[in-house]
């Protein structure tokens, strides 16, 4: 009855505390936490799901996280960069097919200047489309540009909000850094996307409930929520992947602290789960990102094993497979570029 109280609190005051989180996210039986976040996500953002249309246009990468098999210490993947016709090239495809979401995601990749990019955001918004930005950390003034030429929404993930874990799993950076790079987006107008790896090791249902918290408090736009896939070639290598239910505990948290933001049901999770996307959508999720690269540089833009099969049309991100889920779900198909509605 106390679980049900608490349940019954997040669904009507999207509000509580860190106790009553961890409390949540350590039952054992979860389904009724699934069923509120899934009324929820009806009641605030209904039955649409977003399509974002990914272009992995590069996967260089200067950065040394320790789960990523893109770090630049990798010495084993081949690295490619797009050239901008090629982008534009992906991005025409995804507005034929009736797409209103870009999202442009890269390693930290020095060699992209800001202006370049900034003639790339140009020419996509002359398509009536949103751009979404992934490329990692930059100035304030490199955020104000690309906000400027077009960027509407920006994704970093915070990865963990557990200040020592997360430099442990990220030499040379800091959570500070990380988060002034969050504040200055949401300052600078974008829609702001963020979220955690699930499963990381030394990672508590604390510091999962401390990330729900940081959630709520930056009021993120937007939430990608996976499990850690361990990586061949990385320090993590031999290390135990992220658990899926605990993965769908934390959307469905998500939805039910801030009812109206978009939440996708990640790649990560459909890799680590045949039935992720599902379960994604039936716990919370309202989003999914369908890959619109070129399939030669999506088998090189590899995060964790699993993410493209030798068939790149039989991988689990392909428009094709998730236009058919999502019907096969009851649920419909996005047409607008799916921003934000406040309440
Ligand atoms: N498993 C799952 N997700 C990963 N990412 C990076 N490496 C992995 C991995 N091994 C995620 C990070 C990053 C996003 C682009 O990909 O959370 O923010």
């Amino acid at each position: 009855k106390d679980i049900d109280a608490l349940i019954e609190k997040l669904e009507t005051h999207h509000n509580i505390d860190k106790e009553e989180l961890v409390t949540l996210l350590a039952l054992e039986d979860p389904s009724k936490i699934y069923q509120a976040a899934d009324r929820v996500r009806k009641k605030y953002v209904g039955d649409e799901v977003h399509l974002r249309g990914l272009i992995e246009f590069s996967n260089y990468c200067s950065n040394t996280c320790f789960y990523c098999g893109l770090r630049g210490p990798n010495k084993t993947i081949k690295r490619y960069r797009m050239e901008p016709e090629e982008i534009l090239q992906c991005v025409k495809y995804g507005a034929s097919v009736g797409l209103k979401t870009i999202v442009l995601q890269s390693g930290e990749d020095k060699y992209f200047k800001i202006t370049t990019l900034c003639k790339i955001i140009e020419e996509i918004k002359k398509l009536d489309i949103a751009v979404t930005l992934s490329i990692g950390e930059l100035s304030t003034k490199d955020y104000a540009e690309l906000k400027k030429a077009g960027a509407d929404r920006y994704l970093l993930r915070i990865e963990t909000t557990n200040k020592e874990l997360y430099q442990k799993l990220h030499p040379g950076m800091s959570y500070e850094n990380r988060v002034r790079c969050l504040m200055d987006l949401r300052e600078l107008g974008y829609e702001v996307g963020t979220g955690s790896l699930v499963g990381l090791p030394g990672q508590t249902l604390e510091m999962l409930a401390q990330d729900l918290i940081f959630f709520k408090k930056i009021d993120a736009d937007m939430l990608g929520i996976g499990p850690f896939i361990p990586c061949e070639n990385t320090p993590l290598e031999r290390e135990k992947g992220g658990n899926v239910e605990i993965v769908l505990k934390m959307l469905a948290l998500s939805r039910l602290l801030l009812p109206d933001i978009n939440i996708p049901a990640t790649t990560a999770l459909a890799v680590k789960d045949k039935a992720g996307y599902i379960k994604g959508l039936k716990c919370g999720a309202n989003v999914i990102m369908p890959n619109i690269g070129i399939d030669e540089y999506k088998k090189l833009y590899k995060l964790y094993p699993g993410k493209v099969p030798d068939n790149p049309s039989e991988a689990v991100n392909s428009l094709e497979n998730i236009k058919k889920l999502i019907l096969s779900q009851n649920r419909t198909i996005g047409k607008d570029k799916g921003y934000r509605k406040k309440y």
